[in-house]
């Protein structure tokens, strides 16, 4: 295929490459509705775990023998492969990462120390805890001003709102490009215009987006871009800040340790250049380069047809839910992805998970670790059915069919 021509979608082959789809729970076909928690791993990825671990298992940036030079260039191509998916400018404006939590503390701690005392930091009620709480330890530290912009009632972000609580105090804006609790995809290029119009500084968290949508952070003109790999059919513990080069250069190292020095000595330390002074120790070696083969499968795709197909899943499912009585779904944005959360009156989302998990189904139930979106919306929990590219409408007709078995046996 020449470069840049898209295999056209079919979910039936997608589906081949995923042997974690072929499986039985409790005797039934399995229908995998949790993707907003992690995704699962096609062939490519579990082949390269696999070759990676019998084959080219070495220490990275330190041998001078055959395997330690074969993996760090696995692992260096891995970030090439990020860098231009992205479309970044340089690849040492990839910083490897544990995931999205360690890249938003990373970037709070390291670009925290260049604010002072009265700064302030806007989010949204929106936010994954991973998105609000290592700011108000940030606040806390350094004594600084955590600003909240609000939503309405169809969980959209009111950007009137958001406009009253940017001034030249703001410092930085930090924000979900899509919410994992409502799908609700916020309108970030346009954010990041207002926000860069005060002087301020803008952070995408992308966990939920890097998958279900092309990123070009260079048209987004975000300051930083973080996404978690195994969001993305990579594997855990491996993640990713981007940062513009010139921001990272002027933030200080987050972490002390190997490979992120120039020269040590008791006296004093210098440190070494990007990306190695944000990737202190031995990294999640097989992670970066699995990740690297995720995202060259990913780029393969036709992403603009697999939008399509998710958001159709989303509609199906969401148009289906809406007619069952005391059901109430949970975002309703204009602009959303391919998560439903709903409520049913009287039922608590824990004994719905459990009846649809022993019908084969999985999704997640609870608050999604996004408490304050809980309480805006007056609810303990909400169930959550997310999907991926591979999922079907048949599945959506099975999961539908037990949703109602469900409530009939619960109320
Ligand atoms: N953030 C992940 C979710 O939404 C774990 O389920």
């Amino acid at each position: 295929m020449a470069e840049g021509t898209k295999k056209p979608f079919s979910v039936r082959e997608i589906r081949e490459q995923f042997p974690a789809l072929r499986q039985t729970v409790y005797g039934k076909n399995l229908i995998y509705f949790d993707n907003g928690a992690t995704s699962q791993k096609p062939q490519v990825v579990l082949d390269a775990i696999n070759r990676y671990y019998s084959k080219d298992n070495a220490n990275i940036h330190r041998g001078v023998h055959f395997m330690s030079q074969k993996a760090t260039t696995e692992f260096e191509e891995a970030r090439i492969a990020i860098q231009k998916y992205l479309n970044a400018k340089k690849s040492e404006e990839i910083i490897f990462t544990k995931g999205t939590t360690d890249s938003i503390n990373l970037v709070a701690f390291s670009y925290g120390e260049l604010l002072k005392e009265g700064d302030e930091i806007l989010i949204t009620t929106m936010e994954h805890h991973s998105n609000i709480v290592p700011w108000q330890m940030l606040c806390e530290r350094k004594k600084l001003v955590l600003k909240v912009a609000p939503i309405n009632k169809k969980g959209e972000l009111i950007e009137e709102e958001f406009d009253k609580l940017l001034s030249n105090r703001t410092k930085l804006v930090s924000v979900t490009h899509i919410s994992n609790t409502l799908g609700t995809i916020n309108p970030v290029k346009e954010l990041a215009k207002k926000t860069h119009a005060v002087g301020a500084k803008i952070l995408v968290d992308g966990a939920q987006s890097i998958q279900h949508m092309k990123v070009d952070v260079r048209d987004l003109d975000c300051d930083f871009y973080v996404f978690s790999s195994h969001k993305v059919f990579g594997p855990t513990g491996i993640g990713v800040l981007y940062g513009k080069e010139d921001l990272l250069d002027r933030m200080p190292p987050y972490q002390g340790g190997g490979d992120m020095i120039s020269k040590v000595t008791f006296e004093r330390t210098t440190y070494n250049e990007l990306p190695h002074k944000f990737e202190a120790g031995t990294p999640h070696i097989a992670g970066g380069i699995c990740l690297g083969e995720a995202i060259r499968f990913l780029n393969a795709l036709d992403m603009d047809a697999i939008q399509r197909h998710e958001k159709e899943l989303a509609h199906y499912a969401q148009d289906m839910l809406d007619t069952f009585e005391g059901v109430r779904i949970i975002g309703e944005a204009k602009q959303k992805t391919s998560v439903v959360s709903f409520v049913v009156d009287k039922i608590h989302p824990f004994d719905i998970g459990t009846l649809l998990d022993k019908q084969g189904i999985a999704v997640r139930t609870g608050h999604h670790c996004t408490q304050p979106l809980m309480d805006f919306f007056k609810i303990p929990g909400t169930v959550r059915a997310s999907f991926a590219f591979y999922n079907t409408k048949e599945e959506i007709d099975t999961f539908i069919a037990a949703v109602e078995k469900s409530i009939s046996i619960l109320k």
